[in-house]
């Protein structure tokens, strides 16, 4: 098994969806990289590849919400995590309301946290962000959260 598929299965994560909104421009990434790191403040990290359109929106905005994903929405993951909204707009036939801070809550994800960007750190190729919690709600208490599987993404 290779280094990287041993660390996504035996050090297993959740799937969301990071999403952010700049003025009239809102986009969602896909995002396994998500962590508590602190109790007080209630502070949540992603780790976040630079060049994510994603990342572009949370700078210019900074504010982010995580969307937790249900283990039946691996399609949606997909939708979200393989094209880049500088191409596409990944939002289109998505519904959605904006959180607190303007951040679309996706109406399928079973919870969200939306966070103020508190901090920021180089971490090898992606960039540790650090938010804040300001806002969140579950949507589906009832409903199991989607685990990482790297066979469901990436195959074999
Ligand atoms: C299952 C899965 C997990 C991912 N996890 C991360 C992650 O934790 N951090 C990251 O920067 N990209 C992650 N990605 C890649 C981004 O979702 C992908 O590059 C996306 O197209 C970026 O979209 P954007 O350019 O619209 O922001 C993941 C992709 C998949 C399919």
């Amino acid at each position: 098994m290779s280094l990287q598929k041993a660390i996504a299965t035996f050090i297993p994560q959740g799937v969301f969806i990071i999403t952010a909104k700049d003025g009239e421009k809102v986009n969602g990434m896909t995002a396994a990289w998500v962590s508590q790191v602190s109790f007080k403040p209630r502070l949540l990290a992603v780790a976040i590849a630079p060049q994510r359109y994603t990342y572009e929106l949370i700078k210019n905005s900074g504010f982010f919400c995580i969307n937790t994903l249900g283990e039946n929405q691996t399609e949606l993951a997909k939708h979200f995590g393989f094209k880049s909204g500088k191409e596409v707009n990944k939002f289109e036939g998505i519904e959605y309301k904006p959180a607190l801070h303007g951040c679309p809550v996706l109406k399928e994800a079973l919870a969200y946290f939306e966070c103020e960007l508190v901090g920021e750190c180089e971490a090898g190729d992606h960039l540790i962000l650090l938010g804040e919690v300001q806002d969140y709600e579950v949507l589906k208490p009832d409903e199991k959260p989607l685990i990482f599987k790297w066979e469901d993404f990436f195959g074999g």
